[in-house]
């Protein structure tokens, strides 16, 4: 039996194209997100990840539909659907210029629902703890932390409004194996926790294994290999093989 809750999909591409000049990125790429899922983006350099995800925020023109909700994206409602979208960007990308504090409840303090500057500071607090770090950080700076605390005060920045859509780009990039780790085990628990849907891009296996439900393998614009993340431990496309176990050229 199909349960009506598990088919609802949160965000989907119809026909995506995307050409540069006379270079094709994509060629009619079809992909859904299903509601509270994690599906993971991986494919080789170049293939086109971080142009999805610039066609998904309305960065960049693109052929074709995509839809949220159901509803295709235009220019009109953009708006209104990205004030719902978290996004936590490759290196963090903190307002330099901004205590700690003021990066996380960035959104809060600028969005509609326009809530006090002490119900925003009680929340910050909250989030702070959510991603293993205290208050005594508050009112520092962004470079007087190490990169993985920044990532983790980016990803209480990203997850400060309850989002009901989060993109992360490459989230381990430029960590150590053990702060990668951490990061992908606080992303993965705090996406499961809320249950909230996300498309990850990472070059990084152990980030799609450890966050992701489902699995997209890009290769030469389109679809290669899609499944969940089991079936991609036990998938024979080559490609995707050799993406997973690099084999080294002697
Ligand atoms: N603004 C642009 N103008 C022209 N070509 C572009 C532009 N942006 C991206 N490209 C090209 O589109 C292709 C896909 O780029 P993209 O950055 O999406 O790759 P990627 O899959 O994210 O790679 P990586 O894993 O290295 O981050 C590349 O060949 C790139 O040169
Ligand atoms: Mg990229």
């Amino acid at each position: 039996m199909t349960d009506a809750f598990e088919e609802r999909i949160t965000l989907e591409t119809k026909d995506l194209s995307k050409r540069f000049d006379q270079k094709t990125i994509f060629n009619k790429l079809n992909l859904k997100i299903r509601y509270g899922k994690s599906i993971g983006i991986m494919g080789p350099s170049g293939t086109g990840k971080s142009v999805l995800l610039k066609c998904i925020l309305g960065l960049m023109d693109y052929d074709g539909e995509i839809l949220y909700k159901g509803k295709v994206l235009v220019k009109r409602n953009r708006k209104k659907v990205f004030d719902s979208f978290g996004m936590l960007f490759q290196g963090g990308a903190l307002f330099d210029s901004l205590t700690i504090w003021q990066n996380i409840a960035f959104k809060l303090l600028n969005n509609e629902k326009k809530i006090s500057k002490k119900d925003a500071l009680k929340t910050v607090i909250g989030l702070l703890h959510s991603v293993g770090l205290n208050e005594n950080v508050c009112n520092l700076m962004p470079e007087e932390l190490s990169g993985g605390m920044q990532k983790r005060v980016a990803l209480a920045r990203a997850i400060a409004d309850k989002p009901s859509l989060l993109f992360f780009d490459e989230p381990t990039t430029g960590l150590d194996p053990s702060t990668s780790f951490s990061i992908n085990q606080l992303i993965s628990s705090i996406v499961k926790k809320e249950g909230i849907t996300s498309l990850v891009i990472s070059h990084d296996p152990e980030s799609i294994r450890k966050i992701c439900d489902e699995v997209i393998f890009i290769e030469n614009g389109s679809i290669g290999w899609q499944g969940s993340v089991s079936e991609m431990e036990k998938s024979n496309h080559k490609l995707l093989e050799d993406y997973l176990s690099p084999k080294k050229i002697t």
